[in-house]
């Protein structure tokens, strides 16, 4: 059993997308970040990240068929796609939405989320530290 860390839109430019929103961690850094944390927790941790929803569907798809916990940061998707939402609908086993920013105190669209009511959690706003947090509290969650 992998933890999959499925990123959305825009996070493969991490580092070089709007520094002061994001911080200047990069994609690479944030991967081998999540990674260091899983081999301290003992549980494997597989990243990814896409620009089109179609892949990212599947990969939840997956996730649900293979009872995987997720870490989920669904970038622009989180408000507005009620696909990705019905695709998270789905997971079996437990998963968190996490969020760099703080969405709350950024435009108003950003606000609402398709997908917190289904998370088991959500952490919003401590950066790429936020995905560090959410492996360890699925480590402490699920069932190996
Ligand atoms: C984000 C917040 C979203 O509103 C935005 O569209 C992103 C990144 C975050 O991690 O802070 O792409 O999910």
């Amino acid at each position: 059993m992998s933890v999959l860390v499925l990123n959305g839109p825009n996070l493969g430019r991490l580092g070089l997308r709007e520094p002061e929103v994001y911080g200047s961690t990069t994609y690479a850094d944030l991967v081998a970040l999540c990674e260091r944390t899983g081999a301290e927790l003992g549980l494997p941790v597989t990243v990814r990240q896409t620009d089109h929803e179609g892949e990212m569907i599947g990969w939840l798809h997956e996730a649900a068929d293979t009872s995987s916990p997720v870490v989920l940061n669904a970038a622009a998707w989180t408000h507005y796609s009620i696909a990705v939402r019905d695709a998270c609908a789905q997971l079996t086993a437990p998963w968190v939405e996490v969020h760099i920013s703080n969405v709350h105190r950024r435009e108003a669209f950003r606000s609402h989320s398709h997908l917190s009511a289904l998370a088991d959690g959500v952490i919003v706003g401590l950066g790429v530290s936020g995905y560090p947090l959410a492996l360890r509290w699925l480590a402490e969650h699920t069932a190996s």
